[in-house]
């Protein structure tokens, strides 16, 4: 089976998701977001009222949620029993619960052998931007290319406040800051599969770059790579 894999890692705020998107219709590769299937499977979680600080109550039901992921770059997308949850698991609540609900190996198991399946689906049809948290390092070990995006605190944060204009969960750059560093510390430190970059990894600092300068970017490494 032949197919281009790109791994594109990275925190949020990176950038990683309009850069993945607009590498994917660049290529004609689907794109998947990974984080969106953690935030759908917490929201479903919250919505079954699952004590979320017993990681036990949480691994139990982890095997429950039917999720299905629409990978087209130009619109992407997330159903939970087939519940359109694209605006929920954006707003504060499910971004507040995601790292407790990420950090249960269980969950990380069963996401983890779906975004496989997507991928291996993906590569008769060209292959896929896959974009997250760890998939150079365990989603996709093998993917030819690995990017791993970074940016200075304040460009995270600034970039994830303007996103929010207008929407439900709009907030203050100091405010998202604090929770972003919040949830970078649990993302890391967590025992299963921390947020790490992978050795083979190539680190973009986006933080002086426009979009545009990012995708080019990234095609570049593509091209070198593939
Ligand atoms: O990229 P994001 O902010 O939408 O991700 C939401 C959360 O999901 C983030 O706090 C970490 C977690 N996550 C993860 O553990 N592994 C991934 N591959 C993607 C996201």
């Amino acid at each position: 089976m032949s197919g281009l894999v790109v791994a594109m890692d990275g925190p949020s705020g990176s950038g990683k998701s309009s850069a993945s998107r607009g590498v994917a219709r660049a290529l004609g590769l689907r794109y998947l977001d990974t984080g969106a299937m953690y935030r759908a499977i917490t929201w479903w979680m919250l919505q079954q009222g699952v004590d979320l600080a017993d990681p036990a109550a949480i691994a139990a039901r982890a095997g429950e949620p039917v999720l299905v992921m629409t990978t087209d770059p130009d619109a992407p997308g997330v159903t939970v029993g087939g519940v359109d949850v694209n605006g929920p698991i954006r707003g504060p609540e499910v971004t507040g619960a995601v790292s407790a609900v990420s950090a249960v190996p269980e969950v990380r198991r069963r996401l983890v052998a779906l975004q496989q399946e997507i991928i291996a689906a993906s590569l008769p049809e060209g292959g896929i931007v896959v974009e997250g948290r760890d998939t150079g390092t365990v989603v996709a070990p093998d993917a030819p290319v690995k990017i791993y995006l970074t940016a200075s605190a304040d460009a995270r944060a600034r970039r994830r406040t303007a996103e929010l204009i207008g929407t439900a969960a709009e907030t203050t750059v100091e405010t998202q800051k604090a929770d972003m560093a919040r949830r970078d510390t649990l993302d890391s430190t967590r025992k299963a599969d921390p947020l790490a970059m992978a050795a083979d990894a190539i680190e973009l600092d986006t933080t002086p770059l426009t979009l545009d300068d990012v995708i080019a970017e990234v095609l570049r490494l593509v091209k070198e790579r593939a």
